[in-house]
């Protein structure tokens, strides 16, 4: 009943620890006054040209990356990639957007309710704020460099566990077992969430109960294989981890897959940026019950990581909208918005800052997986440290051959 209370509550930015790894806000330089990035990325993009379709052969770097990542014996030419970045907000943008369609899909709300609540977002700047958001995050391209994590991580030298706890992503070699039909087999049924969700007042949250406990309990391919593969991944980079706690289903994308099923075009991190938030406010994941735990057990630490790759039946490198990752360092204080669906959850979008630095790996493997963090608490510290916002987002290197992108996600909680 008070999230959006709870929503205001933790609004404030000054409540944001913006490093990975610390909690000492970083100064980026703010962006200028003008509503359009585009005036003031150029100058950060000089350097760099985007590769023509297929070939290896031609993109320029610098001669420092160039010499890092021989000495590290990367071989491949650097991938950096000129590029749109979808679905970000303007530097001008407010910190908040409601999107609130309850009064028009929650079924059983009295009429007077519902009609309140439809007046509310008529006249009272609902409307306004979802067309501004769904122009943001639906329609708005910037350009924007893109540079290759590969190189990235040759250059750096650091172990695996040490690039992820510096940067918060790492790409880890992990051959699955999973076969094609496994992953759907284990693929969560978001549409069939949704139905459930905007059914709460009817059924009490009866279906939404059940979804839940199938999320986290079904016998599928999933929770056979590749929980206990990620369990071991896990234990590579975070050998601190304690409890691990892998649910039975994650979500299946491919390139037809539409708003529900498709790559997430949007810069964003899936939930807020504070515990209660996060617990609160998101309906798809079963939160609570995970904080209970970390509550009981005392543990010192909760993170929720998300492992992301490519999947069978892909038999090539992927270049169809992969997904690229944000170094949380490169984050300033007033570069978040709010997008709050109200009943369906509330997530964090960003504001273009041309401090940010966005990194992908180029032509990905179904033999390869990133993991990265979406929330990060230590119970020492009152911030949540900074979780790594993602997008899908066009690969130069594409073309018309192009193996359309199959993927599965796949998030999961642990204590420390
Ligand atoms: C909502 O819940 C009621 C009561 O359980 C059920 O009869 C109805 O079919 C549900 N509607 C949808 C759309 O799921
Ligand atoms: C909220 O709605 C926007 C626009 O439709 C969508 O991009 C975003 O993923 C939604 N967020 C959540 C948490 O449902
Ligand atoms: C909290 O504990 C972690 C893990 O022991 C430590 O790395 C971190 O510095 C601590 N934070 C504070 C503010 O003391």
């Amino acid at each position: 009943m008070n999230t959006l209370a709870i929503a205001l509550l933790s609004l404030s930015s000054t409540a944001l620890a913006l490093n990975a790894n610390s909690c000492l806000p970083k100064t980026t330089p703010l962006p200028s006054a003008s509503t359009h990035s585009a005036l003031f990325r150029g100058k950060f993009q000089k350097a760099v040209i985007s590769p023509s379709h297929g070939s290896k052969s031609q993109a320029l770097y610098s001669a420092a990356a160039a010499a890092a990542a021989a000495a590290a014996d990367y071989s491949p030419t650097n991938r950096d990639v000129l590029t749109k970045l979808p679905g970000s907000f303007w530097s001008g943008a407010k910190s908040k957007y409601v999107l609130d369609f309850d009064w028009a899909v929650s079924k059983g709300m009295g009429w007077r309710k519902r009609i309140a609540a439809a007046f509310k977002f008529l006249f009272l700047g609902g409307l306004w704020d979802t067309i501004v958001s769904t122009y943001a995050l639906l329609m708005r391209r910037i350009p924007v460099t893109i540079y290759d994590a590969r190189a990235k991580e040759a250059e750096e030298g650091l172990s695996k566990a040490d690039f992820f706890d510096k940067y918060g992503f790492v790409l880890l070699n992990s051959k699955s077992a999973m076969t094609a039909e496994d992953w759907v087999a284990s693929e969560r049924d978001v549409k069939g969430e949704l139905k459930d969700i905007n059914n709460i007042s009817v059924d009490g949250g009866a279906a939404h109960r059940m979804r839940m406990d199938e999320f986290r309990n079904e016998d599928t391919p999933v929770k056979r294989i590749y929980a206990e593969e990620a369990k071991d991944m896990l234990k590579s980079i975070l050998p601190r981890a304690k409890t691990i706690m892998p649910p039975a289903k994650g979500i299946r994308r491919d390139l037809s897959g539409g708003l529900l099923n498709g790559p997430a075009k949007q810069v964003h991190n899936d939930y807020g940026l504070v515990f209660d938030e996060v617990v609160e406010r998101n309906p798809f994941f079963d939160f609570d019950k995970q904080r209970a735990i970390y509550e009981e057990s005392k543990a010192d630490e909760y993170m929720l990581v998300n492992f992301w790759r490519p999947i069978k039946p892909m038999s090539t490198p992927l270049r169809s909208m992969p997904l690229c990752f944000l170094d949380s360092s490169t984050l300033g204080e007033d570069d978040f918005v709010t997008v709050d669906n109200a009943s369906l959850g509330l997530a964090t979008s960003l504001k273009d800052n041309p401090g940010h630095k966005f990194y992908y790996y180029p032509d990905m493997t179904v033999d390869e997986v990133v993991v990265f963090k979406q929330f990060h608490q230590f119970r020492n510290e009152t911030k949540a440290r900074m979780p790594v916002f993602h997008t899908a987002f066009p690969d130069p290197a594409a073309d018309k051959d192009t193996e359309g992108r199959v993927s599965f996600e796949y998030r999961v909680g642990l204590m420390a």
